[in-house]
C-alpha cells in the first residue's frame, strides 16, 4: 500500500511538471473563485486541467497537450465540440437577434421533437439545467398531491441542491426526504409502508449516474412504478443522464411510463438546458389561463440559442440510428476495457450502460452505493493520472461518456492506453 502511495505521488509529480500553465491558471483563479472553482465536479487535486480548445472529440489543454475527449462534458457533449449543423443553427439564431423578450416558434418545435421521443411527456416545460428541472418536477409533485415527502435513493444525484451521495448534503433543498437503498425492493417497501400516505413523489435515476454508473435492475424500476401507484405518489424518472441510451431513453427501453420525467444535458445542443414534463393533469396546472395556476418563470427558459441548437441537434443529427450506433460503440468499448482488466488479472471494472460508463476500483456485482464503500479512491486516481498522461481525458471520478465523433480509432487508442497503464501499475492493483 505504501507502494501505491508512492506510485500515486510520482504520477501527480509528473502531472504537475507537465502542466505548469494549468496550475498557474488555477492559482490565479483562486483570487476570485474558491479553489479556482465554480463547478464542484471539476475540482481535483493537485489542480484540474484547463482546456484551451476542442474540436470533434479532441481537446487541447493550456500547456498544448492533445487529448481524446472520453468525458463528453459529463454526457452533455454528445455532439462533440464542433458539430457543423449545430454551429450553423447557433449562427442563424444569433443573426436573428438575441433576447427577444417573447416566445418564438422554435420552442414548440423543440418540445414536439422531445415528445416524439418521449411520449410520456404529454406536456412539458423548459428550464436552464437538470437541477432546475428536478426542482420543478418535485414542486409540481408536491403541489399536485398536497403531500410533502419525497422518496429518493442513497448515492443518487439529481442536481447541485439535490445530491444524495452519502445520504444527503447540507446544501440540499429542504424537502422532507426519505432515503432508500437503490435496487433494494425490500427497503423501499418498508419505507413506503411507513411513509406511503405522505409521499408526493418517488424520484429515481434509471442508472445511478454520478453515483457510479450503477444501473437499476429493470424489475426494480417496474416495482417502483407499481408502488408509486399503490401509495398515490408520482413516479419521477430523472433521465437527465440516461435519456441518451436510446431514442426514447431508458423508459423507452424498459417500457416504463413515469408520471413525470426530467431531461437536460445534450437536449440543448451543448448549451444550458433542462426540461420537465409528463402527465397532462399534472402539467396543465402550469397553464396560466387556469385560476390558481402554478408559476414557473425563468428569463432564459426559452432562450433562442438553446432552442435553435437543441432543435438542430435532435432533428438534423441525433437520429435513432445515430444514437443506437453510439450506444453500441460504447457497449463494445466497455467490453474491450474490461477485457484489459481480465487479461492482466486485476479486479477492476467499468460499469454502465451503452455509451456511459464508470471506472470502478473493485470487482464484483455493484447494486447500490453501499457496494462502493470498500472502493479505494487511490486506485482510481492513479489510473486517471496514467490515462491523462497517455492522452485520454476522462473524469477524475472515472466517468466516461462517448460523443458522436468518438469512433473506432479513438476506442482503440483508449484500450491501448488502459493496457499500458494497467501493465505498468499491475502489482499495485487489486487482483
Ligand atoms: C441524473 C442527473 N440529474 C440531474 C443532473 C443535474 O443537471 P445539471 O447539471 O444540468 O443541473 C445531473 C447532472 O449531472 C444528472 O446526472
Amino acid at each position: 500500500m505504501k507502494d501505491l502511495d508512492q506510485a500515486l505521488a510520482s504520477a501527480i509529480a509528473r502531472y504537475r511538471a507537465n502542466n505548469p500553465k494549468s496550475e498557474g491558471q488555477m492559482l490565479a483563479a483562486c483570487d476570485v473563485l474558491p479553489a479556482g472553482n465554480t463547478r464542484s465536479v471539476l475540482f481535483h487535486g493537485p489542480f484540474p486541467l484547463y482546456m484551451a480548445r476542442g474540436e470533434g472529440c479532441r481537446l487541447w489543454d493550456a500547456d498544448g497537450h492533445a487529448y481524446i475527449d472520453a468525458l463528453g462534458e459529463f454526457t452533455a457533449g454528445i455532439y462533440g465540440h464542433s458539430e457543423p449543423r449545430i454551429q450553423a443553427a447557433i449562427v442563424g439564431a444569433l443573426q436573428g437577434g438575441l433576447n427577444l423578450s417573447s416566445h418564438t416558434e422554435r420552442e414548440a418545435k423543440l418540445a414536439r421533437e422531445i415528445q416524439r421521443r418521449f411520449p410520456s411527456l404529454e406536456l412539458l416545460r423548459f428550464t436552464n439545467s437538470g437541477t432546475e428541472a428536478n426542482l420543478m418536477a418535485l414542486a409540481a409533485a408536491t403541489a399536485h398531491t398536497g403531500r410533502r415527502k419525497v422518496l429518493v435513493f442513497d448515492g443518487a444525484y439529481h442536481g447541485g441542491v439535490l445530491a444524495f451521495g452519502g445520504g444527503g448534503s447540507p446544501v440540499n433543498v429542504p424537502h422532507d426526504w426519505v432515503v432508500a437503498r437503490y435496487n433494494d425492493l425490500q427497503d423501499v417497501k418498508a419505507r413506503v409502508a411507513q411513509h406511503g400516505s405522505e409521499l408526493a413523489a418517488i424520484l429515481v435515476e434509471p442508472m445511478l449516474g454520478a453515483g457510479g454508473c450503477i444501473p437499476a435492475e429493470p424489475a426494480f424500476l417496474q416495482r417502483l412504478r407499481a408502488l408509486a401507484d399503490e401509495c398515490g405518489a408520482l413516479l419521477v424518472l430523472d433521465e437527465v443522464m440516461t435519456s441518451r441510451l436510446s431514442f426514447g431513453g431508458r423508459q423507452g427501453q424498459l417500457g416504463i411510463r413515469p408520471d413525470l420525467t426530467t431531461l437536460g444535458k445534450y437536449f440543448g445542443g451543448g448549451l444550458s438546458f433542462g426540461c420537465f414534463g409528463g402527465r397532462e393533469d399534472v402539467m396543465e396546472r402550469f397553464d396560466p389561463r387556469r385560476p390558481g395556476a402554478l408559476g414557473h418563470a425563468g428569463t432564459f427558459n426559452n432562450n433562442v440559442l438553446t432552442m435553435a441548437a437543441g432543435l438542430a441537434g435532435l432533428t438534423e443529427v441525433l437520429s435513432a440510428e445515430a444514437l443506437e450506433a453510439l450506444n453500441t460503440r460504447g457497449q463494445r468499448l466497455r467490453t474491450s476495457l474490461n477485457a484489459v482488466f481480465a487479461a492482466h488479472r486485476v479486479g477492476l471494472q467499468f460499469t454502465g450502460l451503452g455509451s456511459v460508463m464508470q471506472l470502478q476500483p473493485l470487482a464484483g456485482p455493484l447494486r447500490s452505493a453501499d457496494d462502493l464503500k470498500a472502493a479505494d479512491d487511490r486506485i482510481k486516481a492513479l489510473l486517471f493520472f496514467e490515462l491523462v498522461e497517455r492522452g485520454i481525458f476522462l473524469a477524475r471520478r472515472g466517468l466516461v461518456a462517448l460523443s458522436l465523433p468518438f469512433g473506432d480509432a479513438e476506442a482503440a487508442a483508449f484500450v491501448s492506453a488502459l493496457d499500458g497503464a494497467v501493465a505498468k501499475c499491475r502489482d499495485l492493483l487489486p487482483s
